[in-house]
């Protein structure tokens, strides 16, 4: 468990280093229609974790990208697109003069940066897309419209990016490329953790991967406990919707509508692996001081899951109806982990050894022995 709320989804956005990996799942039914006309998109940044993904949909519906980046992460994953090789700290020579239909801001972290491409793009593209996140909410206690209030930060020059930090600079970058493109042009996208192949936290993945070995598993909280998450490729798919029809406004961008539980969670990681899972559930008083207490793994030790009691409370939800009534679709949860679990498997040992998140085999043990010896 991510111990600050604000953090829970900035450790994944900043982590990310770049994989190639394929589109799995089905096209949306916006992505399988062929009345759009090419268009000309820019992707700043786009070798990450999410931005290969935006990529490859938007080439699979026929469309030209172009991709500007430093050219430091995976810079050989699309050696047949033209990449712009600059920085969004002050180095945006290369975007000069030139003229795209869309821009798809996925690597905005810093309201500088993100105003200064947003100011030299406006007058030569037709729509701007910002990918934000759902730590800009000012309160995760409860449920979350897009309008609900967003965080703020006293000094707003502030360009440090922590957990301290991250939300409020997410509002502030969602803020500038509205004023610098105009809200009826704009598209800002605000997803909960997002998953998926290439997610190199583990947060999500962690679940159904530990799932797979079987046996005693240690669950935090009670199954009824929610949580949200977005497949990347749901994100993607929306992303690219939103460029073609030009879907202007805020979008929180969550799966499922109906809510997802961690009992859920287990019913679903066990019907996609053929291993047999014996679940044990610690309160959370307990899940929290194991957490606390656990080995160094860099993104938490019951990572996605938060309390929902208590004075580390996080049980809002926050609500999609917004992109679901502009089209967005989500696959079912089960199919996200037999994704997962699919590209999982191609990866080598070296990668797979190193999970970045989730209980260490031992500690795990050692937490299901201590928990039987307190309930007697
Ligand atoms: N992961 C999550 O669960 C989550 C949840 C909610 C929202 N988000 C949002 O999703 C986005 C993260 O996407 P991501 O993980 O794919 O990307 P990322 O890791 O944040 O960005 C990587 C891309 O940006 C480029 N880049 C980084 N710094 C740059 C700079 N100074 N100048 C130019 N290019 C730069 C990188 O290439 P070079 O290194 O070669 O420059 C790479 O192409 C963020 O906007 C984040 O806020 C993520």
């Amino acid at each position: 468990m991510t111990s600050n709320r604000r953090e829970f989804i900035k450790a994944g956005a900043l982590g990310a280093a770049a994989l190639s990996t394929g589109m799995l799942g089905a096209p949306s039914p916006a992505a399988a229609r062929t009345d759009h006309k090419p268009l000309d998109i820019l992707v700043l940044g786009g070798t990450g974790f999410i931005g290969p993904h935006m990529v490859r949909e938007a080439l699979r519906r026929g469309h030209s990208v172009t991709l500007f980046n430093r050219g430091r992460t995976d810079a050989g994953a699309f050696p047949d697109l033209e990449t712009i090789k600059g920085d969004r700290n002050n180095g945006l020579d290369g975007l000069e003069g030139r003229q795209w239909d869309v821009v798809i801001d996925n690597s905005g972290y810093v309201p500088r940066h993100v105003r200064d491409s947003a100011r030299l793009l406006a007058p030569n593209v037709a729509h701007y897309v910002f990918v934000s996140t759902v730590s800009v909410y000012a309160d995760f206690t409860s449920d979350a419209p897009e309008s609900a209030p967003l965080a703020t930060i006293a000094d707003e020059t502030v360009e440090q990016v922590t957990g301290e930090t991250y939300g409020a600079l997410k509002a502030l970058c969602e803020k500038a490329v509205m004023q610098e493109v105009g809200a009826e042009r704009t598209t800002v996208l605000r997803p909960t953790y997002i998953c998926g192949p290439g997610d190199r936290t583990d947060r999500f993945t962690w679940w159904p991967v530990r799932a797979s070995r079987g046996g005693e598993m240690l669950w935090p909280g009670q199954p009824g406990d929610h949580i949200q998450i977005i497949d990347v490729h749901d994100l993607a798919l929306f992303t690219v919707d939103c460029v073609e029809q030009k879907i202007a406004g805020t979008f929180n961008t969550a799966t499922p509508e109906s809510g997802y539980t961690m009992g859920e969670l287990l019913a679903d990681c066990r019907a996609v692996t053929a291993a047999e899972v014996q679940d044990i559930w610690v309160d959370e008083a307990f899940a929290i001081a194991a957490s606390a207490n656990a080995p160094v793994r860099n993104h938490g030790a019951f990572p996605v899951w938060h309390p929902q009691r208590g004075p580390d409370a996080m049980g809002a939800q926050f609500i999609a109806h917004a992109a679901r009534e502009a089209g967005m679709q989500t696959r079912p949860v089960r199919e996200t982990i037999r994704g997962l679990l699919g590209w999982w498997a191609t990866l080598p040992e070296e990668r797979t050894s190193k999970l970045q998140a989730g209980l260490p085999a031992e500690y795990e043990a050692e937490l299901i022995a201590r928990w039987k010896k307190q309930q007697g």
